[in-house]
Formats: C-alpha cells, structure tokens, sequence
C-alpha cells in the first residue's frame, strides 16, 4: 500500500507508533521499524540527552530500518534540557521526529535546518494548520478517543479527520482510537494517509512494560478510561484505575493540580509499569482497548493489519461496489 505518507518517511506500511512515555525504547521502536512501521522512540522517557544518544545506538542494533524520534513538549515548572535533546537527535543521524505539545517552533526550525523530516502531532485543526504554515513535512490529528492528550475541544476522529482532510495540503497519519484493519481502512477512507497507534502497540509481546498492563488492556473494554485534568484544562486521557478514580472524584470537589501532584507524578507512573501494580500511578490508555483482545508480536500485528485492510477494500467494499 502506497500513500504519500510511505513515500516521504520511506516505510513499507501507512502505519506509525507515536511517542509514549516509559513504553516508546528501543525493543518497541525498533519491532515496528523491522515490520515495515514508523517507530519513533520518546526522547523524554530517557533521563538525560546522553542516554537518548545511548538508546538511539541500541536501536540502530536491533534495525536497520528508518525509526524516528518524538519530543513532548509540556510546560514544566523545571523543563528538561531541550537544546541537548535536539543536539542528541541531530547528532544521533536521526531522519525523522514526532514532534508534539506546545510552541514547537523553535524545535522545528532546528530540525528543518538540519533536514529532518518532521511530523507534528495536534489534537485540532486550528493547531495543525499554524504547524504547516511553519514548515513541517506532515501532521499526525489525535481524535478525542486517544491516549494521552487530546486537548479540550472533544472532536472525535469521525470529524477531526475529515475536516484536517478538508484544509490540510500536506499528508497527514489520523491517530486515536485505531488499532486495526477497519481502522486503517477508515483512515484512508476518510482522507488521511496512514494511521498512528498508540494503545494497541501497548498490548503486544516487544512493549515493554509489566504483562499485568497488556492483560489489563485487554480484559478492558471501551468505557474503562477516564479524564482527568479536566478542570485544569490539560486533560489527559488514562485507564481507569483506583488513582484515575480518586483524582476525577478530588477534581470535582474543587483540587487544585498541588492536592493532586503526589498522586500523578511521572515517577509513580513509572515505577507501575516496571512492577505490574495496576494502582500504583496513573498510566495512560485510550478507547480503543475494547477493540483489543490478544497480545501478538508487533509484527503478527502489522501483517494482520495490512493482510485484513487489502481483504475489507479488495473483498467487502468492492462487492458492495458490484452488488
Ligand atoms: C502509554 C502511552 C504514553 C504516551 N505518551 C506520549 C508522550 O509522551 N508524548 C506524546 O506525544 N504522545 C504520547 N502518547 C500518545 C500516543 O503517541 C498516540 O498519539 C496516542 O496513543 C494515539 O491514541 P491511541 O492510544 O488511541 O492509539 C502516549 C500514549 C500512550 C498509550
């Protein structure tokens, strides 16, 4: 399958894995680079520039496929060091990054003037359009269903896409809430040029974090997620979890982000994920987990997506054409 976004990151398949804190390393990056995906790895997730360099190298062991690498930038009381973030990626030879959050400029035109391709990931049309004004190659548009941030406007996919299809010259992945064939075959349908994963890539056997997380993601269906953050307007989309509970039940009682802080901070998140304690932080997963119901390799997963999607537009959608 051929789109323009195959054509500008030079991959196999119109698949993508997004940036995602304590999961985007090496072992998953380099499963989806080596099934014909676009991994990118998540440059914060590494503790300092120099083990971002480190975990690049790694991952150059284990491919010798393209994969990029994403940079979040979130307000931060203490931002981390972003000028050496860049200059590990820059140095590092790397081709293509996600970048994703607020006021990327300054980021992107240090990747432009070093040649990387750069796909920006926004949650609304208002937001993806600025970003093609400043010179980004392509926009991944996270719906209202994703993992994560999805921003405060509450545009589900089913519009979102469509309407970035409308005004957006560039190509451009949809992402939230997809996680197989049909998924994809929508993306396509509804003018995007690929898909980018998150959730999904979560449940499989290369992720790496306790299986307790991937079992959980599958016993889930679609309503085990909450909002929380909302009343801070930052609202982050996460699994139902006894903290998840408690800070919508605190959020609703007025809490301000400082009552909350010892309860959401990254390190608990952390130190979850590495121990299989499901409660122990909040941790991140979107809608689209009650479309998961097995734990493959990323490859079994990726050659299911493309056989399945060219069977729904070669088989189902070409008879209902001849009926
Ligand atoms: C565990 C997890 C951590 C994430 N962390 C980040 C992050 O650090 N930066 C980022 O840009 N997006 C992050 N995301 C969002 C994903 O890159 C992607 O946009 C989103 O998961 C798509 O929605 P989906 O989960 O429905 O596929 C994260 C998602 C998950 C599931």
């Amino acid at each position: 399958m051929k789109t323009r976004f195959t054509d500008l990151f030079g991959v196999q398949h119109p698949i993508a894995q997004g940036g995602m804190q304590w999961v985007g390393k090496a072992e998953l990056v380099a499963a989806v680079a080596n099934a014909g995906g676009l991994g990118f790895l998540t440059a914060l997730t590494q503790p300092t520039p120099e083990a971002l360099a480190k975990e690049i190298a790694r991952t150059r062991e284990m491919t010798d496929k393209p994969f990029g690498v994403n940079l979040t930038i979130l307000p931060s009381i203490t931002p981390p060091p972003f000028p050496e973030y860049r200059a590990a990626i820059i140095e590092g030879g790397i081709k293509s990054v996600e970048t994703a959050g607020y006021k990327p400029e300054e980021h992107i035109s240090d990747f432009k003037a070093h040649g990387i391709k750069i796909i920006h990931k926004c949650t609304t049309v208002r937001h993806a359009l600025p970003a093609e004004r400043m010179g980004v190659d392509a926009v991944s548009i996270d719906g209202f269903e994703c993992a994560g941030h999805p921003g405060e406007d509450d545009i589900p996919g089913l519009i979102l896409i469509p309407a970035a299809a409308d005004r957006l010259k560039i190509p451009f992945l949809a992402s939230g809430g997809f996680g197989d064939a049909r998924g994809l075959v929508a993306a396509l349908a509804l003018g995007a040029d690929g898909m980018n994963m998150g959730t999904r890539l979560c449940a499989t056997q290369e992720a790496p974090i306790h299986e307790n997380f991937k079992q959980k993601i599958v016993e889930y269906d679609e309503r085990q997620t909450l909002l929380v953050y909302r009343t801070m307007k930052n609202t982050a989309r996460v699994a139902r979890n006894a903290i998840s509970e408690r800070v919508v039940a605190m959020e609703k009682e007025g809490a301000k982000f400082e009552d909350i802080r010892h309860l959401v901070t990254g390190i608990r998140g952390r130190e979850g994920l590495e121990s299989g304690d499901l409660d122990h932080g909040i941790w991140t997963s979107g809608q689209v987990q009650g479309l998961i119901h097995d734990i493959p390799t990323v490859r079994e997963l990726i050659d299911r997506i493309m056989r399945e999607a060219e069977s729904i537009i070669a088989d189902r959608l070409n008879r209902l054409m001849a009926a």
